[in-house]
């Protein structure tokens, strides 16, 4: 994880590495630092904390001029190796103090380097991989009397792992080195000017123009030069591609809301027509998604479907399979990418794999893609951030069309991911015919009243604020679902656990006899979808009972038009009705509502929870 970011140029660097880095914290905020080039030298701040620590220790330093300067770097951290502190916060310098270096990813071989360097000599001050590598370009710079940009070429041939790196040397310092094997990194392309981050996101205030880098690549910037880019493993020169980006600066700022995940709760409306836009139209029943179109053939040929992901995308993906079963007749699988790519699992040529993450970067999703790809099976990808690394890595795919998301706790991806799910489960049944004609108009025309259900939802919220008022000091709770909205349980409990730091366990209602049970008393607040109209109303009506016999405190969700849930439960959440397939979209939003208002009561800070960061680009 961590979050990069650089820039050369005219510009004064201190606001722009400053502010790029508060863009950049959903990727880790346990310590930030910068680096500031000038003509014979350097300066170099870093601190635990978040960006705003950073900005609080050196500001002054702006009236003394000593932040001045058009060349620079800097690093937001998510600690993979030694903890974090002041010391091993980036950016790490070489023993001679001559190289600086930010780093994004994990050194695997870094011990065995780390030996090598001490019996030559080499001393550490941290205990990151980042200074290990920092000083291998140094030793290896010294040794072989080489330029920088060699040096580290040479260096990263030596290395095992993943990284995106930018380096600079105090002796030149208009120059910077960029590198990247499986962490992201983007150019940003201005007039006579270079910016570097992870996302885009910080420097689209600058310049559209971007470059992705690609795994393998190094690039030297220099000051009024073109860009120079090359291959790391026999530094062939090759030609950079610039594409324009399509972020607005409002879809970035968090507006009027007081937080990101709260913008982005009440953007969904939106974001489903957005990711409905052009795929589902509506007046003629036609479902269009390139992706499948293109490649009707294997999915109707599919001997099966295995559905890889992490966390929300997962909780996704378990939708995905029961909406694919159910539509289609083919068999799903939904596996943890994590677990995916250590069990050797049984694939076939004839088997399509779908890849689901809000970021395309998750790195275990991203190793799960490539292990299905090296195995000959077709992988079908769905995305959020455009041009990401799994977006650019599939065979197929389809972007949701969600917009940027910055809070760490996924909210409109899922529910856009489940909006795609759905039309790609529509879209190969009516090409294998295994959907009644008149059912396939009916979800439809339910899928495209979805968002004005959920602005419902948005705006009659008082009842979620009441409970979460009732219950926000609680440290235990259960989330129960059944059939399509187990999963839904699932990620309410994600939701809550993530930003209010409570414990919380999704699990499928009818479970709750063989264990879980035994945890219920008076003070455990169990959260139960009961939906009227699903198949499993009756059973949900008796495991509600079960657990009011034991005293257990019920908070349901239920249909307007419910009588005898109400009757039970302790408080309850009403929501419009829907067809089954389609109520996830619909209950994830007061899951999510509730557990953003706990977390509010709970004064957390909720879009970058502790220990977390938005986008996982270690294994
Ligand atoms: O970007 P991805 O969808 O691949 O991310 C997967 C998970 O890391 C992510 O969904 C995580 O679980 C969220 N923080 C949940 O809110």
């Amino acid at each position: 994880m961590c979050g990069i970011i650089g820039y050369l140029g005219y510009r004064e660097v201190y606001p722009i590495l400053i502010n790029g880095l508060k863009k950049l914290e959903y990727r880790g905020y346990d310590s930030s630092g910068i680096s500031i080039f000038y003509k014979n030298g350097y300066s170099l701040f870093k601190t635990k904390g978040k960006v705003n620590d950073l900005e609080k220790k050196i500001d002054f330093l702006k009236k003394k001029n000593k932040l001045n300067g058009t060349v620079g770097i800097g690093h937001t951290r998510w600690a993979t190796h030694g903890e974090p502190n002041d010391v091993n916060a980036h950016p790490h310098v070489s023993n001679s103090n001559n190289i600086v270096m930010i780093h994004n990813g994990i050194i695997e071989n870094y011990h065995s380097i780390k030996i090598f360097l001490l019996k030559n000599g080499f001393t550490f001050n941290s205990k990151t991989d980042t200074e290990v590598l920092v000083n291998l370009i140094e030793y290896i710079k010294y040794e072989n009397n080489l330029s920088l940009e060699e040096a580290v070429r040479i260096s990263l041939n030596e290395t095992i792992g993943a990284y995106s790196i930018a380096i600079l040397e105090k002796s030149n310092p208009e120059t910077i080195i960029i590198a990247k094997l499986g962490s992201p990194l983007i150019i940003g392309i201005g007039k006579e000017e270079f910016f570097i981050a992870s996302d885009p996101i910080p420097f689209i205030n600058y310049t559209k123009n971007v470059i992705y880098m690609k795994d393998g690549e190094m690039a030297i910037l220099k000051k009024n030069k073109e860009l120079d880019l090359r291959k790391i493993i026999n530094n062939h020169k090759l030609h950079p591609i610039i594409k324009k980006l399509k972020i607005n600066l409002e879809e970035i700022e968090k507006g009027e809301y007081k937080h990101f995940m709260l913008k982005e709760i009440y953007e969904q409306p939106k974001t489903i027509l957005d990711t409905l836009r052009g795929r589902l139209l509506i007046s003629n029943e036609i479902i269009y998604i390139n992706g499948i179109k293109s490649n009707k053939e294997k999915f109707i040929n599919a001997t099966s479907i295995i559905i890889v992901a992490c966390g929300t995308s997962w909780h996704a993906g378990l939708i995905g399979e029961y909406l694919l079963e159910k539509y289609t007749r083919i068999p799903v699988e939904v596996e943890y990418a994590s677990e995916f790519i250590y069990r050797n699992p049984i694939l076939s040529k004839k088997d399509i794999v779908i890849v689901i993450s809000q970021s395309g970067e998750t790195a275990d999703t991203l190793s799960a893609l490539k292990l299905a790809k090296k195995r000959g099976v077709f992988v079908f990808g769905i995305c959020n951030v455009v041009g990401s690394s799994i977006a650019r890595n599939v065979n197929a795919g389809v972007y949701i069309h969600a917009g940027p998301e910055i809070g760490v706790a996924s909210t409109k991806a899922f529910t856009s991911q489940i909006t795609i799910l759905t039309l790609i489960a529509l879209k190969i049944a009516k090409y294998k015919s295994t959907i009644d004609n008149f059912f396939y108009k009916k979800i439809c025309k339910e899928l495209s009243l979805i968002p004005e259900k959920i602005s419902h939802i948005i705006n009659n919220h008082n009842s979620i604020k009441n409970i979460s008022n009732k219950l926000y000091y609680i440290n235990n709770f259960i989330y129960l679902g059944r059939g399509i909205n187990f999963p839904v349980a699932l990620e309410g409990a994600l939701k809550l656990k993530e930003i209010s730091y409570i414990h919380a366990e999704g699990l499928p209602a009818a479970e709750m006899k063989h264990g879980p049970m035994a945890l219920i008393d008076e003070n455990i607040p169990v959260i139960v979808i009961a939906l009227i109209k699903s198949n499993c109303y009756k059973k949900i009506l008796n495991n509600i009972q079960e657990i009011k016999a034991r005293k257990g405190k019920i908070i349901a969700l239920i249909n307007e038009e419910d009588v005898q849930v109400q009757m039970l439960a302790d408080y309850v959440i009403k929501i419009p009705n829907t067809v089954e397939e389609l109520s996830p979209l619909i209950t994830a939003i007061p899951l999510q509502l509730l557990a953003y208002q706990i977390a509010s009561l709970r004064g957390k800070n909720i879009d970058q929870p502790r220990n977390l960061a938005k986008s996982v680009t270690v294994e």
